[in-house]
């Protein structure tokens, strides 16, 4: 089985970061949402990933690189525009042959890994096998219908009245027969190729499409929110395992992570969280829920249930929570009484009233 990750698109709804990095690449538990995609892909068994870019790509094989640390042989497919899922499946047309794949895509957490469905896949080898999942409100999400017998009966992109509640995770497993599929398709509404589409069409000629319900944690990562939802859940699943440097001075509460060559003096720090190395935190309050990237500086700080990207500074500045800050960014204390902000096109700042 090879393996086709997604990691492309515009991720506007994660602007600004979106526009420095691809989303796929902002961090959860300090590791890149991609990285979590490879490694549930190499824990199937699957060596052989193509990874479709799109114009950050640069970034992307910065990090993955041709993947051999993380076991992984990577090719990398330059997608022109966002045209699609399954136009990406389209120009992946030759690197995935006649094997049978999985399609992931690179913005999707599934913190419990992939090997059950890839089980029951192999097993059965059906043309389609989608993942569904619960949600409260599916009208944000492709709605799958499904027979007593786990067979795909319809496939209904956010649909306005939802005939289940079985909202789509963004890993499928397909055979070669998804190509053909793929070939017969139009772009939609939207003017993209879409894999909801081409499912429909093996549905509709008679291939075997089935569902199984992923049990575990399953987050689409698109917005500030769900970045902040995924990163508690992963963050309390690191453990303990202080190797930086944290004086007598300083407590430590439940599970902490503070990575070598990192400094904590004089600081609070509360589990689940986080410390990269070469950050310095001092006289700080840090957590719960937090991850504090590389070279960070933290002074007279107090930080909890965020995401700190590399390179940020924060001084005298206390009560921050639920919040994503971006590399080298620097947030501090001013001396006017006036609130200063110097941020970026589609920042979001929330401030007391
Ligand atoms: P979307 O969630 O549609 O991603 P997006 O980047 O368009 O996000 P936003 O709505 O915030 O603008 O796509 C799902 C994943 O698939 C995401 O990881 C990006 C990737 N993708 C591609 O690689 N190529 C494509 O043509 C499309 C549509 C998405």
């Amino acid at each position: 089985m090879k393996a086709l990750i997604l990691s492309g698109g515009m991720g506007t709804r994660l602007r600004p970061f979106t526009y420095s990095m691809p989303k796929q690449l902002v961090p959860v538990a300090n590791k890149p949402i991609l990285v979590h995609c490879l490694e549930n892909v190499r824990d199937i068994g699957v060596r052989d990933v193509a990874v479709v870019v799109g114009d950050r790509s640069e970034a992307v094989r910065a990090v993955v690189g041709d993947g051999s640390a993380y076991g992984l042989n990577v090719t990398y497919l330059q997608q022109e525009a966002p045209l699609g899922l399954a136009h990406a499946v389209s120009i992946a047309e030759e690197f995935l042959g006649d094997d049978d794949f999985v399609m992931y895509l690179g913005d999707n957490v599934l913190a419990e890994g992939i090997a059950e469905p890839a089980r029951s896949f192999r097993a059965g080898r059906p043309a389609a096998q989608l993942l569904l999942t619960k949600v409260a409100d599916p009208r944000s999400y492709g709605v799958a219908e499904v027979d007593a017998e786990g067979r795909v009966t319809a496939l209904v992109e956010k649909p306005q009245q939802p005939r289940s509640d079985l909202a789509v995770v963004g890993v499928y497993f397909f055979t070669a027969a998804v190509h053909e599929a793929v070939r017969a398709i139009k772009p939609s509404a939207r003017g993209e190729l879409e894999i909801t589409d081409a499912i429909q069409y093996l549905v509709e000629r008679g291939d075997r499409v089935v569902a199984d319900e992923y049990a575990g944690y399953w987050k689409d990562t698109g917005s500030p929110d769900d970045l902040l939802d995924c990163n508690r859940l992963l963050l309390g699943r690191l453990g303990h395992a202080v190797d930086g440097e944290v004086d007598a001075a300083s407590t430590v509460e439940g599970p902490v992570v503070v990575e070598a060559g990192a400094v904590v003096e004089r600081s609070r720090l509360v589990g689940p969280l986080i410390v990269g190395a070469g950050s310095v935190v001092r006289d700080s309050e840090l957590g719960p829920y937090t991850a504090l990237g590389r070279d960070c500086v933290l002074d007279g700080a107090g930080i909890g249930n965020s995401i700190v990207l590399d390179g940020v500074s924060i001084q005298n500045v206390r009560g921050l929570s639920g919040s994503l800050i971006g590399r080298s960014a620097a947030v501090r204390a001013g001396e006017a009484a006036a609130r200063r902000l110097i941020i970026g096109d589609h920042t979001q700042a929330e401030v007391a009233a």
